[in-house]
């Protein structure tokens, strides 16, 4: 089997390319990625194909003609909702032009199988009462540049699947945490903070609420969903560590002083909310439960341990 993983040098990216090397080894890997914000190319070097390049550009087209891939997983995003306030253009190219221009070029493709878009929970929008969850059937009601970009994405693949008669399925994943995230994310961000002592800054009064997965689920619920999904399906991967934002900062606080590198949480600093925070976002367990044999099966704290080993080893502490 051939397969191409673009934003393969990113956070998750790079992660699924370690559980391809491990559980599939006799596959040939191709990555594409322009190498941006997130990027980390020492995490692929285990890959013999490495294409440095932007999936909105005619550069996709370029990696996959006179190659059959029997897989794609489009993993290239521009991901980060602060900086989607200030550059929404960049999100728009990679995050939906990025995306159409990916299906062009397997137009051409005979023997493709499946092409898995990568996308998020954040498409659903907030979901205002506790008890509500967002279902895969459910209008999209994203708020963000960042998860309106994703929200046209996926749709624009999926619309674009069933007229050109390509295979495409679509993941819907919760927040990802996991070693080798970017610091500019809110995890990495409070563990690097704290062990440089600079301030922890925590919006509004911390009380945004998200669902986390880590990324060894993560990456084990896209592979699933790769092989088993039939065309024109969408899948929640929900974790199930529901935590507001300051209990999340309280916890890292805890498992960093019982690794013993001290107590940090004189450093947690509240700042400014965001102009727009979407409070909550949940989403039903029901349909992947039933359909695929993937459950999230990660402890918070072990995978937490990790991330903090990580931060420490790119601080070089
Ligand atoms: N991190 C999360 O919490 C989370 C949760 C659910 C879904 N997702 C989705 O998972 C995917 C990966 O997220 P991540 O956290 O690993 O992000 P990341 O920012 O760490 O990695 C993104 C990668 O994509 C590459 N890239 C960006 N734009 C590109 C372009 N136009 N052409 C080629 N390469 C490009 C970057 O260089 C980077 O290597 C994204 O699609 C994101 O929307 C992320």
């Amino acid at each position: 089997m051939r397969i191409l993983v673009t934003g393969g040098a990113g956070f998750i990216g790079g992660h699924f390319v370690e559980l391809l090397l491990k559980e599939k080894p006799d596959w040939e890997i191709h990555v594409l990625d322009m190498s941006g914000v997130g990027s980390r190319e020492g995490t692929i070097e285990g890959v013999e194909w490495f294409h440095k390049g932007r999936i909105e550009s005619t550069f996709s087209s370029f990696v996959m003609s006179g190659r059959e891939f029997d897989y794609v997983v489009n993993f290239a995003a521009e991901t980060h909702v602060d900086r989607s306030f200030v550059n929404p253009s960049d999100f728009v190219a990679s995050n939906t032009l990025g995306v159409s221009q990916l299906l062009s070029a397997c137009r051409r493709q005979q023997s493709l199988k499946m092409f898995l878009q990568v996308s998020t929970d954040e498409v659903y929008g907030p979901t205002a009462v506790h008890a509500i969850q967002s279902h895969e059937s459910d209008l999209l009601s994203p708020r963000n540049p960042y998860s309106i970009s994703k929200a046209a994405g996926e749709q624009i693949a999926l619309c674009l699947g069933k007229l050109w008669n390509i295979p495409v399925c679509v993941t819907r994943g919760s927040n990802t945490f996991g070693p080798r995230q970017n610091r500019e994310k809110l995890i990495p961000k409070i563990i690097c903070n704290a062990l440089e002592g600079k301030e922890i800054p925590i919006y509004g009064k911390g009380e945004q609420i998200r669902t986390w997965l880590s990324v060894y689920d993560h990456c084990r619920g896209i592979l699933q969903v790769l092989l088993n999904s039939m065309p024109d399906e969408v899948w929640n991967l929900s974790g199930h560590f529901v935590l507001g934002n300051l209990k999340l900062c309280e916890l890292i606080m805890d498992v960093m002083e019982g690794l013993k590198l001290g107590d940090f949480r004189k450093l947690i600093t509240f700042v400014e909310d965001r102009a727009i925070h979407d409070n909550h976002y949940s989403m039903s367990k029901t349909k992947t439960r039933d359909g695929l044999p993937w459950y999230p099966i990660d402890e918070m704290d072990d995978v937490l341990i990790d991330t903090i080993q990580s931060c420490r080893k790119d601080l070089g502490l």
